[in-house]
């Protein structure tokens, strides 16, 4: 990286000082270019074994009402990487699982920590606690949106095409949490994204359409539809993810049988471009979104993808806290 990118994404870096991370939607082209460039420089910095700790002193808490392995271990191993200390807080171990609330948690973590991560159900809680704390609050999943793992795959995209403006990143299966934030991503940076989902799990249409406005300042452009065949038209990343997620257990075999036509397979993968790549948040349940070839193929940029979420994440931590 130049004198000059570095200077930028300082600066960027800076300016994003006490923000709250809840949504893509949140946040600049700019900024996310700034926060992805930082990643990057962390990343090549990590692997040349130079040590980056501008959080010394500080401490993050991660609240977590569902489970995690990618966010739990590169939350954690990033603060400490940076400098800092990170708490795993389990929703049934602390008082909020017992009824305390949101903003009374809220209001006694910003007393002790310096950033709050959580992980939760409703998007409207984290909301709250953003609006309650007085510390940074980081989404790590919501059933609404997944910003960080979004910002990841936003780098991985750009380590694989460089410049990712006017490419197509076709999504297949759930409109869901990953959906929304994958649509929120790529239009910010220009990106056409096309979402394939059975009808009546599309995405939901107030992100569609704020989205679809976002793109008409960057370039992007948004398709829902419900053949599968017209989203890999053209693409240069197919991504999907579990048809079932976490909180929807119980609608498992309805589920089964609503995507069976949405599973990424050899011969879908084969109608997007020559050089695409397959990408999956994980975890995976192969043989069903993903066939095995597929996710274990030389296509699939999966373990990229997880990495990225630490780097990903080191740059939104070493920014905000
Ligand atoms: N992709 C992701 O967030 O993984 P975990 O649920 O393991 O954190
Ligand atoms: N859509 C999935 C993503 C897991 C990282 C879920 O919410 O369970």
């Amino acid at each position: 990286m130049s004198d000059s990118e570095q200077s930028v994404t300082k600066t960027t870096a800076q300016s994003l000082k006490g923000r709250h991370f809840l949504t893509l939607l949140d946040y600049s082209t700019a900024q996310l270019q700034g926060l992805v460039s930082l990643a990057a420089q962390l990343k090549q910095q990590h692997k040349e074994g130079v040590p980056y700790r501008p959080l010394a002193g500080k401490t993050l808490a991660m609240i977590f009402a569902k489970a995690s392995t990618r966010t739990r271990v590169s939350f954690e191993t990033g603060m400490y990487q940076l400098g800092g200390h990170a708490l795993f807080l389990g929703q049934d171990d602390i008082q909020l699982g017992r009824g305390e609330t949101v903003a009374d948690t809220a209001r006694v973590l910003s007393r002790y920590v310096d950033g709050i991560m959580v992980r939760t159900f409703s998007h409207s809680d984290v909301v709250e606690l953003a609006r309650c704390a007085s510390v940074p609050v980081i989404n790590a999943l919501t059933d609404r949106f997944h910003p960080c793992q979004a910002l990841a795959d936003m780098m991985t995209l750009m380590e694989q095409f460089g410049d990712v403006k006017g490419r197509k990143l076709a999504y297949i299966g759930d409109g869901n949490n990953m959906a929304h934030s994958l649509l929120a991503g790529a239009v910010k940076f220009g990106m056409h994204v096309a979402v394939a989902a059975p009808p009546g799990y599309e995405p939901l249409a107030d992100i569609v359409a704020e989205c679809r406005s976002i793109g008409k300042e960057t370039g992007g452009t948004v398709t829902i539809t419900n053949e599968p065949q017209v989203a890999v038209a053209g693409a240069d990343a197919v991504y999907t993810d579990v048809w079932a997620s976490m909180g929807q257990e119980a609608e498992t075999a309805e589920r089964l049988q609503a995507f069976q036509q949405f599973q990424v397979g050899e011969s879908l993968l084969a109608q997007a471009t020559e050089h695409a790549v397959f990408m999956h948040c994980l975890p995976a349940h192969r043989g069903e979104e993903v066939t095995a070839g597929v996710i274990d193929g030389a296509r699939s940029v999966i373990f990229e993808q997880a990495e990225n979420r630490l780097h990903a994440q080191k740059a939104i931590l070493a920014s905000l806290l």
